[in-house]
């Protein structure tokens, strides 16, 4: 392709995209699927790496996660960020508007709510229209250089609609969905939780390494201009329709209104309507609309006297700890759970709290029957914070962690490392009952009418004793009969669902196994990689942390798994009923007689005779492993029509280069 061909496609393909980015992000509405996006996002790379020249600073590509940093630079905000002052009730409000009007002598005043985010306050600096520092808000004088994490947020617009040089101000976020899914795999992986959505979007913007940034799924709204130069604007009102024309992502349920009843009732309307967003807010932020306004009225010390933020009942109430029950997970985890006296906190009845582990009970300093401060955050579960040890009348009685097993009895162990007490015993019932629950489950065999109650009932029944049985329950269909709500309808129905999960591609029945540490994801990985259970069965440690996704913690975890004979007998009675033991996706095959066996490769120019997704596919499936740019680490280039400076740079470093002719028959 031509320079100038490629600077035109270059140029469209970067709009392309940005509209994309536009549909996900600020409309909520995507119109490509992620796969078409990145299939878009590869095209638009590799023309880039033809023409290095050519990329611009807003180029879509600018956003995935550069080289880590060591420190964060310190930033000097141009205006100070400023924090608000709160209202907790209608008086607090009221107040406000009294001294609002009183300041500005009486006048009619325009009113702008906007919702509260809960995330990390930013400020963002453009010149001639691009982005050029973005910065946590710190103490308000100083913050610190989050550039290159910001640059990886879709919602940052990297140019502006017009060249402009401005600051503006904002909240980063992770909405719920991606919060909730990024502590399910930090949970898979054993890895500390996040508390909230803002702990983890704070987390992932302080973090040196902008990788993972780009990997978290963040998001900002833009509430305010701190400077800005070369436009005349009036009010906060349109402000933020000017930020919205500009490309920014601004909060579509801001209103304005003319008196405080009204926003009151805006207040009061979302306090129950919270829930139904997709992202967690702590409040109302009310604003003076008329700049000339908010002049006028000026700043205290530390916040202006135009604006208040609402700030939501605090969903703390105080209850009574009637006692800890411990339970055994599938894991054989010992977690104790908290037994309150109901109490209702934002609209729900609460009546129980995860204590998580035993450190945090001696932790807090718990003890049965104290009165104890809890906590429930928007969706997030609820948690203890505090006792009040002077409400304490010296009938409390202090708690023990039991040292056996309250199901089997078998001592319980902390492993080194570990804040968890655990029953090690393989046939604690427990443990094994909880095991076959998970391995029902939606995300393993997918297994339809086996709920919880059946599989304990199963157990009580002495019908099964490992997830094998299940595999056998066809001959016993007369003692399935005699189980309670289950008719010869459920029974069949049952047969059918457990007979059809035999055909489940392996990774279903890897993740279903329950090995410590090994979630969908990397049961997925290690499926492809090895093909085959007796294949993943015999791997070696130094095998299983060769692939990207595993780690050693992983691999040693996978390893003592599958060294124990029970584990032989288990996956040999399973084989034995016919449950599919191998991969069925597309594989990415192992061995070192494969064509692209271990090696580096670098696809560049147009093939004629396949798509270069197809060609990539082919490369994987082979042993290969496709990265972008030439570098001293490449094996291979494979070069197709109108190659550019990739195939130029692998002459210099001496790659072997293969045509597309080459490539075909070394396919086949
Ligand atoms: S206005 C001088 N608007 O709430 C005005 N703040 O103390 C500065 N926040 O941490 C803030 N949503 O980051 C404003 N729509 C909104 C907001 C908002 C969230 C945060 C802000 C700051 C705190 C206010």
């Amino acid at each position: 392709m031509d320079r100038l061909t490629a600077e035109q496609k270059i140029i469209e393909l970067s709009k392309l995209i940005e509209e994309h980015n536009r549909h996900y992000h600020l409309e909520d509405n995507p119109q490509i699927t992620d796969q078409e996006y990145d299939q878009l996002m590869r095209e638009l790379q590799d023309l880039e790496d033809h023409f290095p020249d050519l990329v611009a600073p807003d180029s879509p590509t600018q956003r995935v996660g550069s080289t880590p940093l060591s420190a964060f630079e310190k930033v000097e905000h141009k205006t100070p960020m400023l924090s608000l002052g709160n209202a907790f009730n209608e008086s607090d409000l009221r107040d406000f508007d009294r001294r609002v009007r009183q300041g500005l002598g009486n006048q009619p005043v325009k009113y702008v709510c906007e919702l509260k985010i809960d995330g990390l306050a930013v400020s963002l600096r453009y010149e001639n229209g691009y982005f050029i520092t973005g910065a946590t808000r710190g103490d308000g004088t100083t913050g610190e250089d989050i550039t290159q994490n910001l640059r990886t947020i879709r919602s940052v617009p990297l140019r502006l609609k017009e060249p402009l040089t401005l600051e503006v101000r904002g909240e980063a976020y992770m909405g719920k969905t991606a919060f909730e899914q990024l502590n399910k795999e930090r949970a898979e992986k054993e890895e500390a939780l996040f508390a909230n959505p803002r702990n983890s979007a704070a987390g992932s913007l302080r973090q040196l390494d902008p990788k993972i940034a780009a990997s978290r799924k963040l998001s900002t709204f833009i509430y305010g201009i701190g400077e800005i130069e070369g436009k005349r604007i009036d009010s906060h009102s349109e402000g933020l329709t000017y930020l919205e024309e500009l490309g920014f992502c601004v909060n579509e349920e801001r209103r304005a209104f003319d008196s405080i009843d009204d926003v009151i009732s805006f207040v009061n309307n979302w306090t129950t309507k919270r829930p139904e967003l997709k992202y967690e807010i702590d409040g109302i932020v009310i604003k003076v609309d008329s700049y000339a306004h908010q002049q006028e009225l000026g700043f205290t010390a530390k916040s202006p006297r135009w604006a208040i933020a609402y700030k939501f009942p605090a969903e703390e109430g105080i209850t009574v700890l009637t006692d800890i029950e411990v339970s055994l997970g599938r894991t054989g985890v010992v977690t104790p759970t908290a037994i309150l006296k109901p109490v209702i906190l934002a609209g729900t009845e609460v009546k129980r709290a995860s204590l998580h582990n035993e450190d945090i009970i001696t932790q807090k300093g718990l003890m049965l029957g104290d009165h104890v401060i809890v906590r429930k955050a928007g969706d997030i579960i609820p948690e203890i914070v505090g006792v009040l040890k002077e409400r304490r009348t010296g009938e409390e009685r202090p708690f023990q962690m039991p040292t056996h097993c309250p199901e089997c009895g078998s001592e319980l162990v902390r492993l080194p490392d570990e804040v968890a007490l655990r029953c090690i015993n393989p046939e604690c019932p427990a443990v094994i009952r909880e095991g076959m629950s998970h391995f029902v489950s939606r995300q393993a065999m997918n297994i339809d009418g086996l709920g919880e109650k059946v599989v304990a009932q199963l157990f009580a029944n002495g019908l099964i004793t490992s997830v094998a049985d299940l595999y056998y329950l066809h001959d016993k269909q007369d003692q399935l009969l005699q189980m309670e709500r289950m008719g010869q309808k459920s029974v069949d129905n049952l047969l059918q669902a457990i007979e059809a999960s035999k055909a489940n591609s392996v990774e279903r029945l890897l993740f279903g196994l329950g090995i410590r540490l090994v979630g969908a994801k990397a049961a997925k990985v290690l499926a492809e990689h090895f093909g085959s259970m007796d294949q993943i069965m015999q791997a070696t440690t130094e095998e299983l942390v060769t692939i990207d996704e595993i780690g050693p913690k992983m691999a040693e975890s996978i390893r003592t798994y599958f060294s124990m004979p029970q584990v032989h007998e288990l996956i040999d009675k399973l084989k034995a009923a016919g449950v599919t033991m191998e991969y069925k996706g597309m594989r990415v095959q192992a061995g070192d007689d494969l064509p692209f066996s271990g090696k580096t490769v670098v696809l560049t120019g147009t093939l004629s005779k396949m798509s270069r997704q197809e060609a990539e596919e082919k490369i994987a499936l082979l042993g290969g492993k496709i990265t972008g740019s030439v570098s001293k680490k490449t094996d291979l280039v494979i070069a197709g029509e109108k190659a550019g400076s990739k195939l130029e740079k692998a002459e210099k470093l001496g790659i072997t280069i293969l045509d597309e002719e080459a490539f075909i028959a070394l396919l086949s």
